[in-house]
């Protein structure tokens, strides 16, 4: 990757992502840098979400898609006491290993069934997952299986995420099916700089 080239101009380009994990790697040593320097909103407004949606900060909390660690860290200033991340770029997680917020750090693909295992997790988060290239709508249900009830799973949908009606529907349905209450939902700055913004949903497993 040139320096000119920035991987959020293919990320909000229908069609230019054929290799998500490959564009992770090449872009994880500029990535926090690329993200700071317009105004990354969306991992401390989604542990803010959480913190409020469980104000007892119980843990653990799975960080699917954790990447280089700025959404663990996010939550561990929230006051979340152990975190584990999950991701499939190599890339990413080198920089993550080198944090000090995460217990446990695993390699895996989301998309995939049983991607994470079953370790007693209270909620789930998944910050700039769910995108067309990323996770799909299903994500959703696989954090949720792996909370009990009472358990939260937080989210963004950014600005691209929402033209795909399939994630707002797939969340509707999950309400309708009783299989989770809505926490909180709120539209609000994602990458300010570039005038990009995010839902952040919070919701709880009802069983
Ligand atoms: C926009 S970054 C967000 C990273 C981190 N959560 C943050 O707040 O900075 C999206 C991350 O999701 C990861 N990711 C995307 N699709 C994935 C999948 N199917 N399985 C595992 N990780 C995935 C990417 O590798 C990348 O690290």
């Amino acid at each position: 990757m040139s320096d000119s080239e920035n991987p959020l101009d293919a990320l909000y380009t229908e069609g230019a992502v054929t290799d998500t994990a490959t564009l992770y790697d090449d872009w994880a040593e500029r990535y926090e840098a690329d993200l700071k320097s317009i105004g990354y909103a969306a991992a401390d407004r989604c542990a803010a979400a959480l913190a409020a949606a469980d104000p007892g900060l119980t843990s653990p909390v799975v960080d699917l898609g954790c990447g280089t660690g700025l959404s663990g860290e996010a939550l561990r200033a929230a006051g979340f006491a152990e975190i584990d991340g999950y991701d499939f770029s190599e890339g990413m997680l080198a920089l993550a290993r080198t944090k000090k917020c995460y217990r446990q750090i695993i390699s895996t693909d989301l998309s995939q069934p049983n991607a994470v295992p079953d370790k007693g997790y209270r909620h789930a988060a998944m910050v700039g997952v769910l995108h067309h290239t990323h996770a799909p709508p299903e994500a959703i249900s696989s954090a949720l299986s792996l909370l009990p009830a009472g358990g939260c799973v937080v989210f963004t949908l950014n600005d691209e995420t929402l033209r795909f009606p399939e994630y707002t529907d797939y969340i509707a349905d999950l309400v309708k099916a009783g299989t989770v209450d809505i926490v909180s939902e709120e539209y609000g700055p994602h990458l300010p700089a570039r005038n990009v913004g995010a839902k952040v949903i919070v919701l709880r497993k009802r069983r």
